[in-house]
């Protein structure tokens, strides 16, 4: 019998069940400039303390944005217990307040490196490592919950439909499949705005990688076979002009926008030009009452 439908394990016995074999290496991280990033896959962002730090906080404004971590209605599955994957989990926040919240449910958060140690995680929760790019550890079936959210950076265009269609194969029948990305959806752009999205495409495309496709996440979801999707996207305001909200998504936006320095460079713009034209952003989301979207998608395994 799977370990999941054992209603109450130990941690230990919890820790002592392994997915199917990997064969994954160790990721390849690097210093550049001063942040730590993978040398081994497209993933755009870096890998480090200070890029945790802003994942934690990004969570907070998401799950105010949501009002809550969940948006396929799958909140009786949940109750009565059933395993979920978070895929591509970052810091694991979401997968463990998951876990937290409904104890009869077993949270796999999976990711290409671990953030945290296995001290204080609820028991319902533990760590998978690998490749999303490789494919999943986990057999056909496994989850009736899977949830991946944000990894627009991480994902080339070409192999969105491969990454769908291992989500569903690891999803069993009837269970849900959810979506949660930010893309290049920023309305309206002044020229500095225009210009971070510019260096952000530039560089997204040179790893295969187009951010400006996300709306399309819900089309993706059915053409890899999912039933019942429901594609919902939200307008959020930016900077101080939106209230607290505005605030605390312009401040995140801000940091995941700083990540660029190096990366930038390699385009040959200077550190100067660049720090000119992040300084403009403020300004441009108050003169421009700046939105951006935020596309949600989920379906159903049939
Ligand atoms: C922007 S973070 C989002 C984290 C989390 N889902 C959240 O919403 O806070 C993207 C995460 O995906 C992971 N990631 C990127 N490419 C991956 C891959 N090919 N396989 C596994 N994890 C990957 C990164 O290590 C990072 O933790």
């Amino acid at each position: 019998m799977p370990w999941w439908w054992h209603a109450r394990r130990s941690e230990a016995e919890l820790r002592s069940v392994a997915p199917s074999p990997s064969t994954e290496a160790s990721p390849v991280l690097v210093d550049v400039a001063g942040r730590r990033r993978f040398q081994d896959m497209p993933y755009l962002l870096p890998k480090d303390q200070q890029e945790l730090n802003r994942l934690d906080y990004q969570h907070y404004v998401l799950r105010q944005v949501f009002r809550g971590n969940v948006l396929a209605p799958v909140q009786d599955l949940l109750r009565e217990g059933t395993a979920v994957l978070d895929v591509g989990t970052g810091t694991g926040r979401w997968a463990i307040e998951v876990a937290e919240a409904f104890p009869r449910c077993r949270v796999v958060g999976f990711d290409r490196e671990p953030a945290r140690s296995s001290q204080g995680l609820p028991p319902g929760f533990r760590f998978v490592q690998g490749d999303l790019l490789q494919g999943l550890p986990f057999a056909d079936a496994t989850f009736g919950y899977v949830h991946q959210r944000l990894l627009v950076a991480g994902i080339p265009l070409a192999q969105w439909p491969a990454v769908l269609r291992e989500l569903l194969r690891v999803t069993r029948r009837g269970g849900w499949i959810e979506l949660v990305e930010l893309g290049l959806g920023f309305f309206p752009q002044g020229p500095c705005l225009q210009q971070i999205v510019t260096w952000w495409q530039q560089l997204s495309v040179a790893r295969g990688m187009d951010a400006s496709q996300l709306f399309l996440l819900g089309r993706w979801l059915r053409e890899a076979g999912a039933l019942q999707v429901e594609q919902r996207t939200c307008w959020l305001p930016v900077g101080r002009w939106g209230g607290r909200l505005g605030q605390l998504l312009a401040q995140d936006l801000l940091v995941a926008a700083g990540t660029l320095e190096a990366p930038v460079e390699g385009l040959g713009v200077s550190v100067a030009r660049f720090h000119e034209i992040l300084e403009g952003l403020a300004r441009e989301w108050e003169e421009g009452q700046v939105t951006y979207e935020v596309y949600t998608a989920w379906g159903r395994k049939p």
